[in-house]
């Protein structure tokens, strides 16, 4: 068995920030946790978000599967885990805007002042064209870099966003923003989506490290049965919603509708954990702590980063103990240390003057697998 680590270079770290996601981790986190694994080893995620620990596992030279019931996360992840080069997913794009697609153009305040009209018609093509097939790996990681570019703030040179001046990290409310623009005598401006998918691609595809098997499921981990799937994980590296975070879906509803959602805020998705009381959060961990477990070897090491917002007065460290014990298998924590304070600047509020307020501890639990009872 051949144990590696392997240097990786700041280029090749750059398509990990292809689209921001609320609460990612540093990928430092999943490096050091991954730095030494075995390379012939398997590495899951269960709650992959944007695909930090399989992008990690890229970087390391491991294969990985994640799993996501957000479609905006799982089309990120997969778009960084593709073996492509800048020139494929410059044409992906290039071959999609020389078709005349018919494409569904949303009407209303919020699109007019949002996007260009030329802009937002090739928007749409684009959309449609890739809710149609993306099934070639250019088309996936065009798809993930649009997603990036979507909104954002509009610089002074050349435009490094499709929208009007929006936050980067989150969509505010289409009334939100439609009163900001108009206040401010926002207009959108065209931005040539080819020109800037051009110059994005060779930003983020330029250096990518090696390609390695991966898979990403868009599926409820507390449903999707995991021990089918065909792989036997020796590693977790994991952070499952915080207990009250429900924002996942409405503060990305303009990605979501890139992804075929409707062209208003979302703000339920059943395939995401609920968040009644504390104890049926914990419950539903404890069903993917089961489920993950059934499709580990025995003696798989899991690290779970695990913290809590302000709203919610159950103490986080709590719920994860909870779940982990009322999990139907053999594990054994092995320690709980704190990973310090959640950064405050981790959603780029700043445009949309949102107040955040002071950040609570996160936590690191740190187990071992034994095998389904
Ligand atoms: C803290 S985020 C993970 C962020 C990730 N570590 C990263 O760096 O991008 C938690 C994720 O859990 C996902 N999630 C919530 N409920 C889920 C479920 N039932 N099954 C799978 N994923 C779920 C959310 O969509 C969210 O992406």
């Amino acid at each position: 068995m051949v144990f590696r680590v392997r240097e990786s270079s700041l280029e090749q770290e750059r398509l990990n920030a292809i689209c921001p996601y609320f609460t990612m981790f540093p990928l430092s986190v999943p490096v050091k946790q991954l730095a030494g694994v075995a390379s012939d080893a398997w590495v899951l995620d269960p709650f992959c978000g944007r695909g930090s620990t399989n992008y990690a596992a890229r970087l390391l030279g491991l294969r990985s599967v994640g799993v996501d019931s957000n479609p905006v996360a799982t089309a990120i992840a997969e778009g960084k885990l593709v073996n492509v080069s800048a020139d494929e997913v410059e044409t992906a794009c290039a071959e999609i805007l020389a078709c005349d697609t018919a494409a569904t153009i949303p009407e209303g305040d919020f699109w007019s002042l949002c996007y260009h009209p030329k802009t937002l018609t090739e928007l749409c093509r684009l959309r449609s064209a890739l809710l149609n097939d993306c099934r070639s790996p250019g088309r996936k990681a065009l798809r993930a870099l649009i997603l990036g570019i979507l909104h954002g703030p509009r610089n002074k040179g050349a435009p490094g966003y499709l929208s009007n001046q929006m936050p980067r990290t989150y969509a505010a409310k289409p009334d939100y923003a439609v009163r900001f623009w108009t206040k401010n005598i926002l207009s959108p401006i065209y931005v040539d989506s080819l020109e800037l998918v051009r110059r994005k691609a060779r930003h983020y595809f330029a250096s990518t490290p090696v390609g390695v098997p991966f898979r990403v499921y868009c599926e409820d981990s507390r449903t999707l049965k995991l021990a089918t799937l065909g792989n036997r994980f020796s590693v977790v590296v994991t952070s499952p919603p915080y207990f009250g975070m429900r924002t996942y879906v409405p503060d990305q509803w303009l990605r979501y509708w890139f992804m075929g959602g409707p062209p208003t805020t979302t703000y339920r998705q059943p395939s995401q954990l609920s968040h009644g009381s504390a104890m049926d959060f914990a419950e539903q961990l404890a069903a993917v702590w089961t489920n993950v477990a059934g499709a580990c070897t025995p003696g798989a090491r899991m690290m779970i980063r695990f913290g809590g917002i302000h709203d919610r007065r159950a103490r986080p460290k709590d719920i994860m103990l909870d779940a982990l014990h009322g999990a139907r298998c053999k594990l054994r924590i092995l320690t709980v240390r704190s990973a310090g304070l959640s950064s405050r600047g981790k959603r780029q509020a700043d445009q949309f003057k949102r107040t955040l307020r002071t950040p609570i501890e996160e936590l690191d639990f740190y187990v071992r697998l034994e095998e389904p009872s």
